[in-house]
């Protein structure tokens, strides 16, 4: 092609699909970057130094996992992860992600932001295979940490999460709007857990004093109303401060999902995650079906809801209320009496105590295989949107667009995955029908995965990151260095452009309230 001499890695016989298309194109690419995009076949035999023939497979940017939580010490007062950056991101690559964005905790006990955020990067430099970036957790909303909100975005952090419950992380409503304010202020983009920490507790104690402890009471402990009260009131804490921004995370359930679709539907930039533990588990199958402490493994919150509450997360995902679809990756092993999920077993609790399970379950890796498999039926996802709620909204609404998210000659990097040809191509291998995910074929550090047995179409055969194959299926697997993957400096979110919406609107001024 003009131009070029010779590209880096030329990706023939795809078919591309981003958030808006499908379509079959060549892939030509320089460097980190992809150069062009070319009608399908025409770059067979243009000089490469490396030439991946997809075979009719599919070709998507990577994924973008902005929620992942590693390597973080014992926050709840529970275990500690199970994965490091390094294992975590590994992980991340071999499912098709090639960006994760994960947090970097600041303790209740630590008055600096920014000392958490250097805590973190220490952590993750030079130890990861997938490019990354990090939230700021907000545990202590002092005067220091309010006024570090500020710092962030010249450190390429543009979001922070904050909790409205666990003990050693909840924030009082006077805490969160004094977030918001300075959030807003500074185009930091708010996270919000949304689930009324009081009320968990008291309802915890009061299934404990019955005895009711095993792990299936976890979710008697936090019954969907109180997801629906908190997303209830961090919106209207939201709209108090003058339409702040605001991201509800991991949303479980049908009434959080309406409150999140009411507030968008009035015009409030209210943003809103799911994950696939809310479309593929339920509270049914896996808290109150499996035997003994096997439920454990299932423990996270929200937690799975019912059936009727799946359908409901399925539609918001469909219809734009959530999107994102991210993996809320926070491991935690099972069979661990220190730090893992059997640590709260003991002589007088043989089936342990739900309240002090560590709360989360691992995906990073299974994420975008399970979604891909929805995208088979007519009724679940279109594979445009897969990418849109995997990637490429994740990418823009959290400053990383259209450098990720996005196949844009000269923009975006390359980032890709390739699959394996579909059902019905004489190109696809014989193996992959049937295919069931098991621990045992997971990259991660984690001694379960929830989603045992469960089948998959499909898997990434390749995952491209910055030009490079860092993962190749039928080669030896994992091929990316440790160290390659890089720390991206984040820009304000771009999507639906809500920071000049704020900016038109002004400065929050309680006088006009
Ligand atoms: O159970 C979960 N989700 N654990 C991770 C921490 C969080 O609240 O995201
Ligand atoms: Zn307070
Ligand atoms: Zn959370
Ligand atoms: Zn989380």
């Amino acid at each position: 092609m003009a131009g070029i001499a010779e590209y880096d890695l030329v990706i023939t016989n795809g078919v591309c699909v981003t958030a808006s298309d499908v379509a079959a194109f060549d892939i030509g690419i320089c460097g980190e970057k992809i150069a062009l995009l070319a009608p399908s076949g025409s770059l067979a035999t243009a000089p490469t130094k490396r030439l991946i023939d997809a075979e009719g497979g599919y070709v998507m940017p990577g994924g973008v996992d902005c929620h992942v939580h590693l390597q973080e010490p014992n926050m709840f007062g529970k275990g500690c992860s199970a994965d490091t950056f390094e294992t975590g991101t590994r992980s991340a690559i071999a499912g098709g992600t090639t960006t994760i964005v994960a947090f970097a905790p600041q303790q209740r006990t630590e008055p600096s932001l920014l000392a958490a955020l250097d805590a973190a990067h220490v952590l993750a430099r030079d130890n990861c295979y997938s490019d990354y970036g990090f939230h700021l957790l907000v545990g202590n909303a002092g005067e220091q940490a309010l006024s570090e909100i500020a710092r962030l975005p010249e450190r390429g952090v543009t979001s922070l999460k904050i909790f409205m419950t666990y003990e050693a992380l909840q924030l009082c409503d006077r805490d969160i709007l004094s977030v918001l304010a300075e959030a807003r202020t500074n185009q930091v983009l708010t996270m919000i857990h949304a689930e009324n920490g009081d009320v968990l507790t008291w309802l915890t104690d009061r299934l404990e004093k019955r005895g009711l402890v095993a792990p299936r009471y976890h979710a008697h402990s936090r019954p969907p109303l109180l997801e629906d009260e908190a997303t209830n009131r961090a919106i209207a804490l939201a709209a108090l401060v003058a339409q702040t921004p605001i991201l509800l995370v991991h949303v479980s359930d049908a009434g959080a999902t309406t409150r999140i679709r009411e507030a968008q539907t009035r015009g409030q930039p209210v943003f809103a995650e799911t994950c696939p533990q809310y479309l593929f588990l339920t509270r049914e199958e896996h808290l109150d079906g499996p035997p003994g402490f096997e439920a454990a493994k299932h423990v996270c919150s929200p937690p799975p809801r019912d059936k009727a509450a799946q359908a409901a997360i399925w539609t918001g995902l469909r219809n734009g209320t959530f999107a994102m679809l991210n993996s809320d990756h926070c491991p935690f092993n099972f069979d661990d009496d220190v730090s893992g999920k059997k640590a709260c077993i003991t002589e007088d609790f043989p089936l342990g105590r739900f309240r002090h399970i560590p709360n989360g379950i691992p995906g990073v890796e299974t994420r975008l295989p399970l979604a891909f498999a929805a995208t088979d039926r007519l009724d679940r996802l279109p594979l445009t949107k897969l990418v849109e709620v995997t990637s490429t909204n994740a990418a823009k609404l959290y400053g990383l667009y259209p450098k990720k998210g996005a196949l844009m000659p000269g923009l975006s990097d390359a980032d890709l995955v390739v699959w394996y040809p579909n059902e019905g191509s004489t190109k696809r291998p014989a193996a992959l029908s049937g295919l069931r995910i098991t621990n045992g074929m997971l990259h991660h550090d984690v001694d379960y995965t929830p989603y045992e047995g469960r089948g998959v179409a499909n898997w990434p055969r390749y995952t491209v990151l910055r030009g490079k194959v860092v993962w190749d299926r039928d080669g030896e697997g994992i091929v990316g260095g440790k160290g390659y993957g890089r720390f991206v400096e984040r820009e304000a979110s771009t999507l639906n452009d809500i920071w000049q919406r704020v900016e038109e609107a002004g400065q929050f001024d309680e006088e006009k309230l």
